[in-house]
Order: C-alpha cells, then structure tokens, then sequence
C-alpha cells in the first residue's frame, strides 16, 4: 500500500533515542527538549518557543495565556480540524465559525470583519462583545490550512481594530514563508503540531512559538503546572502539557531534516499538478498553495455537483490499487459538539469539503509510487 503521509524516521532518531535511553533522561527534563525548542524558534523566526506534549495542548495553554476563559467566543474558520474548536471549548469558549476563501482554504479576512461590524460592539470597559449571544470575543485564531499562508496583514489589523489577541494555528505549517518571513512574528502565539502525520514529527507533540517573550513564559510557566520553584506552590490552574525528551529526540533529529522535508512535500504537490493536469478539464481542481505554502497534504479537488460519496467512491477504487487517499476535513460546524455555536455563512466550506481527496505525500515517496498514483488516479476519475 503506498500510504497517505509516512514519517521517515531514517536519520539520527535512532541515535538520540538511544540516548535518552542511556541517561534515563526520558521525562520532560533533558537536552533534546531544549534543542528542539531552539531549532523550532529558529526555523519559525520567533524569539522562543515553548515545546509542548501536542498541538492540541499547545493551542489550550496559548489560548489560556492570551486570556481566553469560560463563556468567552474565539473566532476560528469552520474548515479546520476539530482540535482548533476543541482547544476553544477547553478554554470553556465556544466557537465562533466563519467561512474560508477559496484560493487558500484559509479564514476568509473580509468576511471577519464584516462579521464583526454587524453582531458586534464594543463596551464601555473597551472589550467586544457580540451582541446576539451576550459573549466577549476573546481571540481571533486563523488556521494555515496546509501550510497555506493567508492574508495576515489583515488579520494583523482586524486584531489591533478590536484589540484582540491573534492566534494562529499554524499545526500544518511548518516551513511556510509569508512574503519572504516565517510564521513566527506573523500573531501573538502560533501553534504547530508534530503528530505523526506532519512535515516533522515527534511522534505526537507541539510546540507554542511567537515574539513575545512574556506571552511565551506564561505559556511556559502554564504548561508546567504553573509551579512556582523551589517548593510545591503553585499561582495558577496550570497543565501537564510539556513535551518528554523522547518525543523531542525524535523531533531533534527530524528537524534537522527540515529543509529536505518540505522540498519534498512542494515537489510532490508540483508533481501531480503537472502530471495530472489534463484532469482540469474534466473540472478537476488540486488542493491550493499560496506563495511559500509548506503543502503538508496534496490532493485533487472533484468538480462542482460532486459530493462526499463520489469521493469515498474514488478513495475506495484507489485502494484496490494499493493507494492509500482519503477524504479531507469535515467541517467544525457539522460537528456534534459545535451544532450550536455562532457562525456566518459558510458556502465556500459548505460547498467544497465534501468534494476533496488526499493523495499519497509522504515525503520520502519515490517517483515510482507517484507514476503509479497519477496512472490510478486517471483511470479512477
Ligand atoms: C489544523 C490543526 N489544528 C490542530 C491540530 C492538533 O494537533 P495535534 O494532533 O498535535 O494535537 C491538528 C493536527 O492534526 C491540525 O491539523
């Protein structure tokens, strides 16, 4: 089977786990979590970054750092996966979904706005509240969907009109550029994942990154049980959330791979656009990238008037051929805990999901597994 995205594992893995084993430093104290937190800062642009024990946790302790708190609304695009929503609702947030535009798959700046106009106003102690619900608007969280890079300047700016924290979930975009820079000064905090299906994997994990060095130490102090050393006293609700000296081992050795990795995730998005190019006609799309996107997935889009069967159909006939392709993510607003939560329209998302299919993109594929891919792909559309 030629799988949707494998990890290659085949540099110094082996080697700093080895390590971690002879020095029994395999808890969250250790010098791979310390140089996995340096080169992740450092490949981001940011100042620091603090290593946590996913993405998900990471997104929990930035929202909590950044204020977010219980009855509160954070707006997030409804196209995501489930955990952005889900680290909102561990704040005791709700969710406040918008729709995405189309050439990215990203939050859509515009519509955010026009959002925010119409259900909106801002109280006398300066907070913003929407008005309908009788909740504060706490944050504004776009996603970099496949290491898309949306219209951050926008975003920049909607956040410093309502003095709003920004928060990106950047857990697909490692590697993205955005005009020439890294993601890292681009919000307050961002959020990247290393579960086993990204560009780097520790094996699970994540890591908070930004420019703000007091943000980041909450963060920091916010993930490690909010512990206030030398004793057993503690000035907050903190969390278990820090990343072990395994998973960064792991992570160690994949970040020093990170180049190589992401020319190989956007070779093999480049490659099935060329090769499969003739499906245009046939109304067949491929998943978008912005300029300096990290393409973390690739796949094609059906066209219009196709929907989620067609999909699972085409997933089913590949299959049978050995490839492995799937769906992509349903979004957050047909999700059972989200049914009542806030939302705008959402036609793009509406409209697009049910339509979309994941290829193979591992980033050691070889060009034989992709002839093979675009041969099978032809034949089952
Ligand atoms: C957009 C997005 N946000 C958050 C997460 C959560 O990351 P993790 O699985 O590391 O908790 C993921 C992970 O797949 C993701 O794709």
């Amino acid at each position: 089977m030629i799988p949707l995205a494998m990890p290659d594992l085949t540099g110094n893995e082996k080697k700093y786990l080895d390590n971690c084993i002879d020095t029994t430093y395999v808890s969250s104290v250790g010098e791979y979590v310390t140089k996995f937190e340096d080169m992740t800062a450092q490949a981001t642009g940011s100042i620091g970054a603090v290593a946590t024990s996913s993405g998900t946790t990471g997104l929990h302790a930035a929202l909590t750092a950044a204020g977010v708190k219980h009855g509160d609304l954070v707006i997030i695009p409804t196209f995501t996966f489930i955990a952005s929503a889900n680290a909102v609702r561990h704040c005791g947030a709700d969710p406040w979904m918008m729709d995405i535009r189309t050439s990215n798959w990203c939050l859509d700046p515009d519509l955010v706005k026009t959002e925010i106009e119409i259900n909106c106003r801002r109280r006398e102690d300066g907070k913003l509240y929407h008005k309908a619900r009788n909740k504060r608007v706490a944050a504004l969280m776009p996603v970099y969907t496949l290491g898309n890079m949306p219209d951050m300047k926008a975003f920049r700016g909607i956040a410093d009109a309502y003095q709003i924290p920004l928060i990106a979930d950047a857990a697909c975009a490692i590697g993205a550029i955005y005009e020439g820079q890294a993601l890292g000064p681009l919000a307050d905090m961002s959020v990247l994942s290393f579960n086993g299906n990204k560009t780097v994997t520790c094996g699970g994990g994540g890591a908070v990154v930004g420019c703000d060095h007091k943000l980041l130490e909450h963060v920091r102090h916010l993930t490690t049980t909010a512990r206030v050393w030398p004793d057993y006293d503690f000035d907050e609700v903190g969390f278990n959330y820090r990343m072990t000296n395994i998973q960064a081992a792991v992570g160690v050795a994949q970040m020093e791979r990170l180049g190589s990795f992401v020319d190989a995730k956007r070779k093999v998005r480049r490659y099935y656009e060329e090769r499969l190019d003739e499906l245009q006609k046939k109304g067949i799309g491929f998943f978008p990238a912005t300029d300096g996107a990290s393409c973390w997935f690739s796949g094609i889009v059906l066209p219009k008037g196709t929907d989620l069967e067609n999909a699972k159909e085409i997933c089913a006939k590949l299959k049978k051929e050995d490839i492995e392709a799937r769906p992509f993510w349903k979004p957050v607003h047909l999700q059972a805990p989200y049914l009542a939560c806030p939302r705008s329209k959402l036609d793009i998302a509406q409209n697009l999901w049910q339509r979309m299919i994941t290829l193979p993109c591992s980033t050691n594929i070889t060009e034989e597994e992709l002839e093979k891919v675009v041969k099978a792909v032809k034949e089952c559309v």
